[in-house]
């Protein structure tokens, strides 16, 4: 749980006081938390550093003086650099630390107003965020001893930012509980989560919030001709399907003026084993997280359905294993997409823009939504573009993307803004059919996945953010676990609540 408590600081009772110290200023106002940095200072191995931390244990004689049981001074580096996303790697890492220590809460004392360049309550929103994410453990699968995260953390500041912000503690943490939901789906092993298994874990999450859902199957999508999604699906014995999840505050209500729908795509791939053009077994093995965008976007829609949201969001999620098999679909296959469209199959592993276009097409007809957009893990060649931290947007709206990339700095969820070049759409040409699903080239494959999507979405203002990077990491961040990141979830939230 995440709260914030004020007063003096003696008085707070906590297995841990956490105090963080720039290398050049002290941060704080508080006469208390200045001396207690101060008693940091002394020691000349702690220097202020980023990544510099220390641990201070009250001695018995003086324990009378400080509720605290222990005190851990955290480097925050130099003062001017000092940004929302140090705020959420050091809060992170600390609560790590004291999960180690088997403790059950923490409290971070906030610095105060105009001592660093962010305000304070930059800061504790980051404080927040980076805390109660490094509080997430999934641990489900191991048998042995477990971590038990925090019961709770506050953040201690003077009484009048407190009673300012009272409302921000829930609802970072409503957030943020949405960030750990996707996560979660995302680190599932994909044995547990064939689309079938998938899409009821999603619904019944659902079902808790004020969302309506629907679920296509094999069935519907025959009949309703979405080709591409089927085609994708073939090759398993768990069949693809479609879940609707409608967030609508508009139902009920006669006279709204000025409805405004938005329509979340996520790409739903439970494994990718490539199809037929199989992938070598170094680049398949993490290919249990090719459903991140789809896990972001059903947490997204919990999300806004607990915060209320001001309007209509639907997420159209379309869920398949790309499996190889007597029944799969083939390169050189010539499959038509929900929009009537042609495709020619030039790679059985391109399967993500194949299920979005079914999706894409499906939605702009169904929703007529004022904006589209389409959250995936789709090429390789974006990681390759821009690393394992930044995501791609693309889209013709160039006010669209400058608003996702703002919001990716607001998260720390970052962004970078790519180009969708119309003289690059030849290398999508197809001998037999109306577009080939492979680039003619091996170069520049981010772009030319978001092109093909792009023929599918008409003159709906829409984006495409490529989360191929980002989704997943092997290795431990600050502030998130090895595996899913729920990479997504807080940019979306972020971007939908300021068009709100
Ligand atoms: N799911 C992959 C993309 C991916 C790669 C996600 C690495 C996360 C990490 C996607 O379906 C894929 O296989 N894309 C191919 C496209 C190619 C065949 C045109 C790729 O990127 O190599
Ligand atoms: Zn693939
Ligand atoms: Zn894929």
């Amino acid at each position: 749980m995440l709260k914030f408590v004020s007063g003096s600081i003696q008085n707070q009772k906590t297995a841990c006081l956490v105090v963080l110290v720039c290398e050049d200023e002290i941060v704080y106002d508080d006469p208390e938390v200045i001396a207690l940095t101060e008693t940091a200072e002394k020691i000349k191995e702690f220097t202020g550093k980023k990544e510099d931390v220390l641990l201070l244990y009250a001695a018995p004689e003086h324990a009378p003086e400080h509720a605290a049981e222990r005190i851990l001074f955290a480097g925050l580096g130099k003062k001017e650099k000092v940004d929302p996303e140090t705020l959420r790697q050091v809060a992170g890492k600390c609560v790590k630390q004291m999960i180690k220590k088997n403790l059950a809460d923490m409290v971070i004392c906030v610095p105060a107003r105009d001592k660093l360049a962010i305000t304070p309550s930059e800061a504790s929103v980051a404080l927040f965020e980076g805390a109660f994410l490094g509080n997430h453990v999934f641990d489900k699968y191991k048998k042995g001893k477990k971590d038990i995260p925090l019961k709770t953390i506050a953040l201690f500041t003077d009484a009048e930012i407190a009673a300012n912000q009272r409302l921000l503690p829930a609802r970072i943490e409503t957030i943020c509980k949405g960030t750990v939901l996707a996560r979660e789906w995302v680190s599932m092993p994909p044995n547990e989560k064939r689309p079938d298994r998938f899409v009821r874990s999603m619904v019944k999450a659902a079902e808790k919030e004020e969302l309506s859902f629907s679920v296509l199957d094999e069935k519907t999508l025959r009949q309703n001709g979405m080709g591409a999604i089927l085609a994708v699906g073939a090759g398993s014995r768990s069949k693809p399907r479609l879940l609707i999840l409608d967030y609508n505050p508009y139902k009920n209500k006669k006279s709204v003026k000025n409805r405004k729908t938005c329509v979340l795509v996520g790409k739903g791939v439970t494994f990718d084993s490539g199809g037929l053009n199989l992938k070598s077994s170094g680049s398949m093995g993490e290919m249990k997280m090719d459903m991140s965008g789809a896990a972001s976007v059903a947490a997204t829609l919990i999300t806004l359905a607990r915060l209320k949201h001001k309007f209509r969001v639907v997420g159209v999620i379309p869920v398949v294993e790309n499996m190889p098999s007597g029944d799969a679909f083939r390169p050189g296959d010539i499959i038509t997409a929900y929009n009537g469209k042609t495709i020619e199959i030039g790679n059985t592993d391109a399967e993500g823009r194949l299920i979005l276009i079914d999706a894409l097409a499906y939605a702009n007809k169904m929703f007529k939504p004022d904006v589209m957009i389409d959250m995936a893990t789709l090429t390789g060649a974006c990681v390759v573009a821009l690393g394992e931290k930044i995501a791609g947007v693309f889209s013709a709206d160039e006010g669209l993307a400058k608003d996702i990339v703002t919001s990716g700095v607001a998260t720390g969820e970052r962004c970078w803004a790519m180009p969708l070049p119309e003289d690059y759409k030849p290398l999508l040409k197809s001998e037999f059919a109306d577009i080939n699903n492979m680039s003619s080239t091996r170069y520049g494959g981010a772009i030319t996945a978001a092109l093909f999507l792009s023929e599918f979405v008409e003159d709906t203002p829409w984006a495409h953010i490529d989360i191929a990077g980002p989704a997943y990491s092997k290795k431990a961040g600050d502030y998130c676990g090895a595996g899913g990141s729920g990479f997504g979830v807080r940019l979306l939230v972020d971007f939908l609540t300021g068009q709100a």
